[in-house]
């Protein structure tokens, strides 16, 4: 009935010739044509909303060409990079697309207090993680569980890290160390070189379950239980994030792997009970001498649960960290000099065996550590879900809760303003009257931090701080001084043992690989390592 307008004539016109063009196109090409039309007109109306219709009320959303990708690809490649870049343009608050979810990350001081200290009604870590850490750690326990509960399971195994146990454990370590280095075929002769993440890696699950499990765990890692563990940990890929669920083979080894190490523990457990074992110092015994506030004892297989949950969180943190602190002694030679002439000073040059009082006395050694934590901290990005809408205090942007929060402390890590010359790996920084002093070293008062207790003992809030590889709020980190006594004895055997130096004798070290939920140096990172003494 209506008349076609002159010009729709004309388009139809136009568009004959390219309508038969199109015709005559086999099919494949014709395919092919159709999806680069499709994708044009996506893209096209992806850039349009977000140049028309940017929302004033909430942070700026980083410029993506694609919807549902968004900045994925960016941000996977290099995070830290990512932040930065972002930061110069949106500033310390922005929202990016990961794989479709809108992700608001908030840096500096002021973001890592927003997100890691968020009330229990705004913010919530199990809605993220749950899907990764349930199938690999079990059910019940961590983000298989209400908040409440897993503040109580953090407190069991904090109560359990006393410094008598503390003082147990360096030995055992030393121990670890000294037969690993004389059993591994890597180290043998005078002199050689090796990939050494991977001699770090089989370090720290030695000490780790030796300590935390008790030595017949341990000795199970010889035979089957590294390989049971290397499937649990091919769970915990980000790909998991969305494919955690499908029967897909590393799935399926996955959830095999989970239900065999649980009942190895479970039936650990059983024997020590039937033994009427007392007085180690382990986590397990620990563990299974604890009771919920309802009085309710932990049942078996949540002990079993907690102990995968423990030995994932710290194998991966520990030891890339490790491997990090070694590749930078070779980077450095000089400085794992100082570090023997420190052992032979403080400790006297007949350098006794080393006790847990002892690393109180090696600054250096000690700094080593929180130095490395500083350039590589292995947790790059610390997410949360929004439960309700959050105000971002001091502007007029409200954060909806189908965001996502995340967190970047190793951004403020290196951040000039609090640290001068921040890519420089210098230990000695962290002396209060170095050149290169950071900012809260500096001004360091004997006033308290502003502590809090979110039912696992008290914490400093961590606030108003930089520098926060251990996390802060009620997620926060309770493995840190046990991460520190496993890697200050690590670092303290080691030097004892050998000097490393690079390859190419350059002061260089490899990048970082981000394709893993934890940032690790890239492979084969090879060094060149010698013996102090004849082998
Ligand atoms: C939490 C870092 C070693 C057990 C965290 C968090 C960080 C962190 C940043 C906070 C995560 C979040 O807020 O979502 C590190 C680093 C380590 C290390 C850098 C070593 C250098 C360990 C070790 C253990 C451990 C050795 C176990 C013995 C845990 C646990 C949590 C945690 C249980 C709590 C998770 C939660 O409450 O949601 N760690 N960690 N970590 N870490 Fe560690």
């Amino acid at each position: 009935l209506i008349p076609p307008l002159p010009r729709m004539g004309l388009i139809q016109e136009l568009g004959a010739p390219l309508r038969q063009a199109f015709a005559q196109l086999p099919l494949g090409s014709q395919i092919a044509v159709s999806v680069a039309g499709f994708l044009f007109v996506t893209v096209f109306l992806n850039v349009m909303k977000q140049v028309l219709f940017k929302n004033p009320n909430e942070p700026p959303v980083v410029f993506h060409w694609f919807p549902f990708l968004g900045s994925t690809i960016t941000y996977g490649i290099d995070p830290p990079r990512f932040f930065k870049d972002c930061r110069k343009k949106y500033g310390d608050c922005f929202t990016f697309i990961l794989l479709g979810k809108k992700t608001t990350v908030y840096l500096g001081t002021q973001g890592n207090d927003f997100i890691l200290n968020g009330k229990l009604r705004d913010v919530c870590a199990e809605d993220i993680y749950t899907v990764l850490t349930t199938p690999v750690f079990g059910k019940d326990v961590v983000y298989d569980c209400p908040n409440s509960k897993l503040m109580e399971q953090k407190k069991f195994v904090k109560v359990a890290l006393t410094t008598e146990a503390f003082r147990s454990y360096v030995p055992i370590i030393v121990d670890e160390v000294t037969n690993y280095f004389k059993r591994c075929p890597d180290f043998k002769g005078q002199s050689g070189i090796t990939n050494i993440p991977r001699n770090l890696a089989q370090i720290t699950i030695f000490t780790a379950s030796h300590c935390l499990q008790g030595k017949e765990v341990r000795d199970q890692f010889d035979e089957s239980l590294a390989d049971l563990y290397h499937d649990l940990d091919m769970g915990f890929t980000p790909i998991n994030f969305i494919l955690h669920w499908a029967p897909l083979p590393w799935n399926k080894r996955r959830d095999h792997a989970q239900q065999t190490v649980a009942k190895i523990y479970m039936d650990i457990i059983k024997r020590r009970r039937e033994s009427g074992e007392t007085g180690a110092q382990d986590i397990m015994w620990h563990l299974m001498n604890s009771k919920y506030k309802d009085g309710r004892p932990i049942p078996d297989h949540e002990i079993a649960h907690m102990l995968i949950a423990l030995l994932m969180a710290g194998q991966h943190s520990s030891s890339s960290t490790g491997a990090w602190i070694m590749l930078r002694l070779a980077s450095r030679p000089d400085i794992m000099e100082e570090l023997y002439q420190e052992q032979i000073r403080n400790l006297g040059p007949d350098l006794p065996p080393l006790t847990y009082e002892d690393l109180a006395k090696l600054p250096l050694n000690q700094a080593i550590i929180k130095e490395t934590l500083r350039l590589h901290a292995p947790i790059h990005s610390i997410m949360r879900a929004v439960k309700q809408p959050m105000p971002v205090p001091g502007t007029k942007w409200v954060i909806p809760n189908d965001h996502v929060l995340l967190a970047a402390p190793g951004v403020s890590a290196s951040d000039p303003e609090y640290f001068p010359e921040p890519d420089l790996w210098e230990p000695r920084r962290w002396d209060k009257d170095h050149p290169l002093a950071p900012t809260i070293v500096r001004n360091q008062t004997d006033e308290e931090e502003e502590k809090i207790d979110y039912g696992y003992g008290l914490v400093s809030k961590g606030a108003h701080s930089p520098y926060l590889p251990f996390g802060a709020g009620r997620h926060r980190c309770i493995g840190e001084q046990f991460a520190n006594v496993q890697l200050q004895t690590i670092v303290a055997t080691v030097v004892r043992m050998f000097k490393f130096r690079n390859v190419d004798g350059s002061n260089n070290v490899v990048g970082t690989d981000y394709s893993s939920l934890f940032s690790r140096p890239l492979e084969p990172a090879n060094i060149y390592w010698e013996r102090r003494e004849k082998a």
